[in-house]
This record gives structure tokens, sequence and C-alpha cells, in this order.
């Protein structure tokens, strides 16, 4: 199990209804200190009342830290910059999971036991047989996802690490193989089983693109710009699909449905579904005379449209994955010969004009990693339709992390928000004939 590793940081007092209540403080490693309201309503009688929990600390938590402010991210300390420099996603799954950096020998075991699992059961792939060739890929990723359940018994038992432990490299495993499995059947091509020799990005890269006519060959500059794609979306504290994972593991559902709930949320486009959006944006736009046009509408308090990537809930500078992602999708242009993509001109030009408009620099809106991945997945070859499939395949490593850490966290209970009611006040029923 987890020990707490907060630290006394003094008291606030809470003054209501004429009396006092005083409110524990704590501290952690980096950011904000917190108020322990956990005993509040037992003694007050009353709730705290904050919707998207914009300034509430949901858990206890080891793993990422985001300095908005600062654009800072960092995964168990190290900065998101350098992991993306110098570290590879395998890697950084080990990071996520264990707390530190591997040796040779702990790296050699997580890669065998990772590719080891590569492979889905055979009858899973009737599932995919259920859906239109058309649906989205992030529908079939969400039923799939979660049908894994009634496949892996011994490995639901979250009160079992070791059963924990191979679910965790199960899921990491089998993501790659399931999203080439569902592109695959949009394309009416068979589907590739994976390769033992290769590392998990070119195995994942070689089962969406080859084909059985031809043999595949790796581009090995594009193989590690999806891999450092996929190191930056791989964790990113409590965000909304996270704390849908952590909660649904609350209940003690077992990791697989938890996972495939996060696939759901992360979906949304104010999320994940952003890249998928960012990109149709680009496209509507279209052209750089355009872009004022756009820029009008989202500052229309009356229009409902919004600059899809960017902004962000807690970055109040720029989103440090935004700035790599820039650089990989200058990278694989080039690789490409798309250095001059007129979404790239249109998307730079859109950056400039937004950072210097005083409607998005007060609200501090900044490009988000949502901007430039699109433009950079579209050149890898990807469809629109599997950018957020994409991003779930590289966070299913952060939720899995997150979901663990809660297991092991004897202060978690199950998640179980409270309400104000503005509802009707008691009344009795009436009768048909009296209405
Ligand atoms: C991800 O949480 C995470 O960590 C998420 C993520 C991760 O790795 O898990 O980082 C991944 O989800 C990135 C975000 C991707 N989403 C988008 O790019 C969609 C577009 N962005 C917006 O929907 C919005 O910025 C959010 C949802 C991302 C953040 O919303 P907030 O912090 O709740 O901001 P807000 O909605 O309260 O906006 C504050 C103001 C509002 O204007 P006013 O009411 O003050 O006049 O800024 C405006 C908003 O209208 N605003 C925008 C805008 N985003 C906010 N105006 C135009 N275009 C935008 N994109």
């Amino acid at each position: 199990m987890r020990d707490s590793k907060i630290k006394p940081a003094g008291s606030a007092t809470l003054t209501f209804k004429d009396k006092n209540y005083t409110l524990p403080a704590f501290s952690g490693t980096e950011g904000p200190e917190v108020l322990d309201i956990r005993k509040l309503y037992g003694e007050a009688d009353v709730f705290t009342y904050d919707p998207g929990f914009t300034s509430t600390a949901s858990c206890e938590s080891d793993i990422t830290f985001i300095d908005g402010d600062k654009g800072v991210l960092l995964y168990r300390g190290y900065p998101i910059d350098q992991l993306a420099e110098h570290s590879n996603f395998l890697e950084v799954c080990y990071l996520l999971l264990h707390g530190e950096l591997p040796n040779k020998a702990q790296f050699t075991k997580f890669d065998n036991s990772i590719t080891r699992h590569t492979m889905v059961h055979e009858q899973l792939a009737q599932f995919f047989r259920g859906f239109r060739r058309d649906a989205h890929p992030m529908a079939i990723m969400c039923g799939v996802v979660g049908a894994l359940s009634a496949f892996y018994h011994d490995s639901t038992d979250i009160n079992d690490p070791r059963q924990r432990e191979i679910a965790s490299h199960r899921l990491i495993a089998k993501m790659p193989t399931i999203a080439a499995m569902a592109y695959k059947y949009s394309t009416g091509q068979p589907f590739v089983y994976p390769h033992n020799d290769l590392h998990y990005t070119e195995n994942f890269l070689r089962m969406t693109f080859s084909v059985p006519a031809e043999e595949y060959k790796i581009n090995p500059v594009l193989a590690k710009a999806l891999d450092t794609i996929f190191i930056l979306h791989a964790d990113h504290e409590q965000n909304a699909s996270t704390s849908t994972v952590r909660l649904a593991g609350s209940s003690g559902a077992n990791p697989f449905a938890c996972i495939a709930a996060g696939i759901a949320c992360l979906w949304g486009p104010a999320h994940g579904g952003a890249n998928e959006a960012a990109l149709k944006m680009l496209e509507e736009i279209g052209s750089v005379e355009k872009i004022p046009e756009f820029i009008a509408k989202a500052k229309d308090p009356n229009d409902n449209f919004r600059l899809m990537g960017f902004g962000h809930r807690v970055y109040k500078n720029y989103d440090p994955r935004a700035t790599a992602m820039q650089k990989q999708c200058h990278a694989v242009l080039d690789e490409v010969g798309h250095g001059d993509d007129p979404l790239l001109k249109i998307a730079m030009e859109l950056e400039k004009i937004a950072l210097s408009d005083e409607y998005f620099v007060k609200r501090k809106l900044y490009p988000n990693i949502d901007f430039y991945s699109g433009i950079t997945l579209r050149a890898l070859g990807f469809p629109t339709s599997m950018f957020t499939v994409l991003f779930a395949l590289a966070r299913t490593v952060g939720w899995i992390a997150q979901w663990g850490e809660m297991i092991e966290d004897p202060h978690q209970k199950i998640g179980r928000p409270r309400q104000i009611y503005t509802g009707a006040a008691l009344r009795d029923y009436v009768p048909l004939a009296k209405r």
C-alpha cells in the first residue's frame, strides 16, 4: 500500500454562521498547498461547491506535476522536454508505472513482458465484424477494450498486485494491436499480427500500415516522431479521462472496464477529441485569408465556436507539449516532403494572430498539445478519425499508473460527490384526474 507523503502546513479558520472551523493545511513536493475539508460536512453540515473541480485536489499523487503558469510538465520529476529528447515511450511507461527510470536489466524484462502480451485473443477479432466498416474507431475502441474484461479473468482481481501488473502490461501491450485492427477494419485490409522483433512503436506502425502483399519498411524518422508523440500524451495529472478512470476504479471495477471508461471520456472534443477537431477546423478555415473570420467567431460570446487546440484548464502559459509537438510536426513534414503543407501555414499564422489578439492574451489562451498533433498525425498517414485513438493508445499507461496508485492508496474510497439541490421541495403525489 502507498504511504501518505503530504506534510502539515498550518491551518485555515472558516467562520460560518458565527461558528469557527479549523481546516488543516497540507503541502506536497511542488504546487499549491491544500485545505483538508474531509471533516467539514460532519462538523458544519455544509458542502463545498466546485463544479468542474477547478479548485479541488481529488487525491495525492506522485506521478505527474503541471505548473500551468510556468508551462512545466514533469513525469515522476523529469521534465517532458528532456524525456521527449532523450527517452523512448516504453522507458517512459516504466517510469510512470514504477516511479524511476529503469536500468538495463529492468528495461529488458519490462520490454520482454510487454512484447509477449501484444497479441489479442483470436476471438476478439470477431468483435470488429459486428461494427460497420465506417464506424468511428473510437466507438470500436470503447467496445473492444471493454470486452477485454471477458477474456482475461485471470487478471481482474484488483486486490492482487500480480494480477494488477499483468492487467497493466496486457493493456499497454494490446492497445496498439487493437488500435491498428480498428484502422485495418475501416480500410477493409486484413489484420496484421504483431512482430516480437520490433520495438513498440515500430510494431504499431507495421500493424497499421503494412499489407501482406509486400514487405513494410519502417521509416526510423517517422517511428521516432510517433514514439515522441506517445511520450507527450502519456499522462497529465487528474484530467477528465484520468479522473474518469480513477472514479470507475474506486468502485472496484476491473482495469479493462476502467480503461474503456477513460477512452469514452477522452473522445470528447473538449478533451482528447480536440486533435481531430483542430485539424477539421484548419481544413474548414482553408486559407490564411479566412483566419480573421474564425478568430471573430471564437471571440463572439453568442457563438459557441472555439479555436480547437487552444486553451487549457491548467496551462495559462504555453503548453510545453505544444512546443515539442511543433518540433515533431516540422520533422515529420520535412521527412515526408510536406514542409509546405498549407494547413501548417494556416496553423502557424493562426497561432501568431491569436497570440497577439487581446481576447486570447487576456484569457491566457495558448496552443495546447492538440493544435499541432493533427497536422503531424495526418502527415504520418493516419486518417483524422484515428487521431484520438492514438491519444488513447499513449494515455493508457498514464491511466493505468494513476489507477494503480489509487488502488494502493489507503485513503481512497468510492468516489461519490454531493450536490447543491435546487429542485422541487417535498410535495405529495397528484392523481391523474386532478392534474
Ligand atoms: C486536452 O486537462 C487536461 O490535462 C487535458 C489534456 C490532457 O493531456 O489530458 O491536456 C488534453 O484536453 C487539451 C485541451 C483540448 N481541448 C481543446 O483544444 C478544445 C478547445 N479548448 C476549450 O474547450 C477550453 O480551452 C478547454 C476546455 C480546454 C479549457 O476550458 P476552461 O479552462 O474551462 O476555460 P473556459 O472554458 O472557462 O474559458 C475561459 C474563457 C471563456 O471566455 P469568457 O467566458 O471568459 O469570456 O476563455 C474562452 C472561454 O469562452 N475560451 C476560448 C477557448 N478556450 C477558452 N475561446 C475561444 N477558443 C478557445 N479554444
